[in-house]
């Protein structure tokens, strides 16, 4: 019998990773100059985490949840997403005593039982940011900015980025009327899932992923107009600070993201580069979600960006990726005594911060450079028993080919310099 892992997940092998490396150390020089402070939670969490703060009508919560009982018969959820856990964290150490303005960020996978395809998988991994405890629509646009540094940064240019306003409590069921009177005469031509949405939600029609649906959207109106004054002061004030921080945007009426938990601003960035799964980041601000989980009226706003996604338009955009770690240094033993010498040769070289590696068994010179080639040696140390004789070594230098001579006691700083 033969394994392979499960459907919808994937393997990330060492040419990949460095990958995932670039991308993970891009963003946490991002997050850390914007001031943001890691947190790390569990995978698992209670179901009704996540059944309450993602929304009962939601793709998520309706169809997608790896849940199971525990032992002890208790319901749990492998995590579809980072922000409710990271509010139950905040709420449970209460970490908005600490500081009126909470910007927290995380990474890790996720996991949502969807169709696999391109850019979709059952196990993917995000990396997100939250801000919590401020309701300033400048901290929605500096959000917004931030994703664009970090795409920025890992060398993405032609990204573009959607906003809209979802409303409140108080205009939403203006919206949702206003919905209703749209989608009715077509009402039987929509989905299932839709029709049981326009009873409930009908926001969720405008987030169906069923092509017929979406053929039944030409037209929408513009909820900006039926906005209550509050929220239409605050999106006006996210995108006053979008053209002063000249951040590029369009502004989409028919985006409103797959999950219950927004009120006011949502945005998207997207790729033409992705096909149809082509959002590489989404977020908004969920000024509900503190109090619904059980704590105080704490306004925040977040996102995350899928890393899949991300390692996908890299490719296709075809970035290098600058190599991490330091200098790489190759030692190349030729006999019984050099291997000895060089196996305390590159103790000192890693005592000394120098990424060094060498050959474990018998074998020519050829092969020992062809081996340092395929390892990226900047350097190789050649040591026969010539060498061991004079206590010294050659250094070859892969890019110009020149050789020198060192003394054994002058080989690490000479490699080091
Ligand atoms: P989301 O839009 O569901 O938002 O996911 C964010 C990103 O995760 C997507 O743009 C996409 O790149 C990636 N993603 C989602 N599902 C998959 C999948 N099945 N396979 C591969 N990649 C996927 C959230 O999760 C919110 N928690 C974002 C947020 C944070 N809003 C406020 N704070």
């Amino acid at each position: 019998m033969t394994f392979t892992a499960p459907r919808g997940t994937q393997d990330i092998l060492p040419t990949e990773v460095l990958y995932w490396e670039y991308i993970e150390q891009v963003t946490a020089a991002v997050f850390s100059q914007f001031n943001f402070q890691e947190i790390r939670t569990p995978i698992f969490e209670s179901t009704e985490l996540f059944t309450r703060s993602i929304g009962t009508d939601t793709d998520i919560v309706e169809k997608e949840m790896y849940t199971f009982l525990d032992k002890k018969g208790r319901s749990m959820t492998l995590r579809p997403e980072g922000t409710a856990s990271v509010v139950r964290a905040y709420l449970e150490h209460n970490l908005g005593a600490a500081q009126d303005v909470q910007k927290l960020w995380y990474q890790g996978p996720m996991f949502r039982y969807e169709r696999p395809q391109a850019g979709r998988y059952r196990q993917f991994h995000q990396m997100g940011g939250e801000v919590l405890g401020t309701k300033s629509p400048i901290a929605d646009a500096e959000l917004i900015q931030l994703t664009i540094r970090i795409f920025q940064k890992l060398g993405l240019h032609d990204l573009e980025v959607s906003v809209n306003s979802v409303g409140c409590q108080v205009c939403r069921p203006v919206i949702r009327e206003k919905l209703k009177s749209f989608f009715g005469d077509n009402l039987p031509h929509l989905c299932e899932d839709c029709q049981r949405r326009f009873k409930n939600n009908p926001l969720r029609i405008l987030d169906c992923k069923n092509k017929k649906c979406k053929h039944y959207l030409m037209g929408l109106p513009s909820m900006t107009t039926t906005l209550c004054h509050e929220c239409q002061d605050h999106f006006q004030g996210v995108l006053n600070a979008l053209d002063i921080m000249s951040v590029r945007y369009k502004h989409n009426p028919g985006l409103v993201r797959g999950l219950d938990y927004y009120t006011k601003t949502v945005f998207e960035v997207t790729s033409k580069h992705l096909g149809a799964q082509d959002a590489v980041c989404g977020g908004g601000r969920y000024d509900r979600l503190v109090k619904l989980l059980g704590g105080p009226e704490v306004p925040a706003v977040g996102f995350a960006f899928g890393m899949e996604r991300t390692v996908m338009v890299l490719k296709e955009q075809k970035v290098e990726i600058p190599a991490l770690g330091g200098k790489k240094v190759y030692c190349a033993a030729l006999g019984h005594a050099a291997r000895e010498k060089l196996l305390s040769l590159v103790k000192d070289l890693r005592d000394a911060g120098i990424q060094a590696e060498m050959e474990y068994d018998d074998r020519g010179l050829k092969a020992q450079m062809k081996r340092a080639d395929r390892f990226g040696a900047v350097q190789v140390v050649i040591c026969g028993d010539d060498e061991v004789a004079r206590k010294a070594v050659q250094i070859k230098d892969m890019r110009t080919g020149e050789q020198i001579e060192v003394p054994w006691a002058e080989v690490v700083q000479k490699l080091i310099s």
